[in-house]
């Protein structure tokens, strides 16, 4: 397959390290299909505007509903997908005593739950192609304790576990599963943790 005709989702495009995953790829010479909330109509004109070919999937990554609505938008629009990457994440910076359970659920849903979907998703594509590569963004605290963090923390731990799964299951059949933990990254998510810090303080 020539390189152009490759074909990766990112999840969370719309800025922060999704947007610049998505660039990245781009000049590679990926086609590009990026996903938020709301569709990421700077990241794809940035594309474009790079020479690049790149869809919008706009939609909750832990709604399955919205999840299979993305494959059928990347298969109708590319037909293939080479690469996930799993990068949507909320943080919920609240002391374990007191993270309430709708803030455990939303956590749980957009961090494990939306890559559970995705990976089952475009990983049953991957699978009949025979070939592909998901790449779940977890974080330093998928591997350590880090205070305040309860449901982040178990929602990146988890992510790591889902990944070692894959990886296993699927690695034997052409479609690779790896999670990277990156430390500290200066984006508006950690802007709004040093805001949280500050009135914590
Ligand atoms: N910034 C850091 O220091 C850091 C460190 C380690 C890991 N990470 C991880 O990297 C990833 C990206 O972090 P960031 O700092 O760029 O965050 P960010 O908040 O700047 O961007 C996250 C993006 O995900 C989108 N998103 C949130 N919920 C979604 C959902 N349900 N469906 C689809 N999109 C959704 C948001 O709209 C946003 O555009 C996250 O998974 C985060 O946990 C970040």
């Amino acid at each position: 397959m020539d390189k152009s005709d490759a074909v990766a989702v990112v999840t969370g495009a719309a800025r922060g390290i999704g947007r610049r995953i998505c660039t990245e790829l781009a000049a590679r010479g990926y086609r590009v299909a990026a996903n938020d909330l709301n569709a990421p109509d700077a990241t794809v004109a940035e594309l474009r505007s790079a020479g690049a070919e790149a869809i919008a999937l706009p939609g909750d990554v832990s709604d399955e509903a919205t999840v299979r609505t993305m494959v059928e938008a990347v298969m109708e629009e590319f037909g293939r997908t080479d690469v996930l990457v799993n990068n949507a994440g909320i943080s919920t910076i609240v002391p374990a005593e007191e993270t309430t359970l709708a803030d455990w659920s939303r956590t749980l849903a957009v961090n494990l739950t939306g890559p559970f979907l995705t990976c089952r998703e475009f990983g049953r594509a991957m699978l009949d192609q025979g070939s592909g590569s998901i790449v779940n963004v977890s974080s330093v605290a998928g591997l350590l304790g880090v205070g305040d963090r309860a449901a982040y923390n178990a929602s990146k731990h988890g992510l790591v576990g889902l990944t070692r799964t894959l990886a296993a299951e699927w690695g034997g059949r052409g479609v690779r599963a790896n999670a990277v933990c990156p430390g500290w990254v200066k984006t508006e998510m950690d802007e709004s943790v040093h805001k949280h810090q500050k009135t914590a303080a």
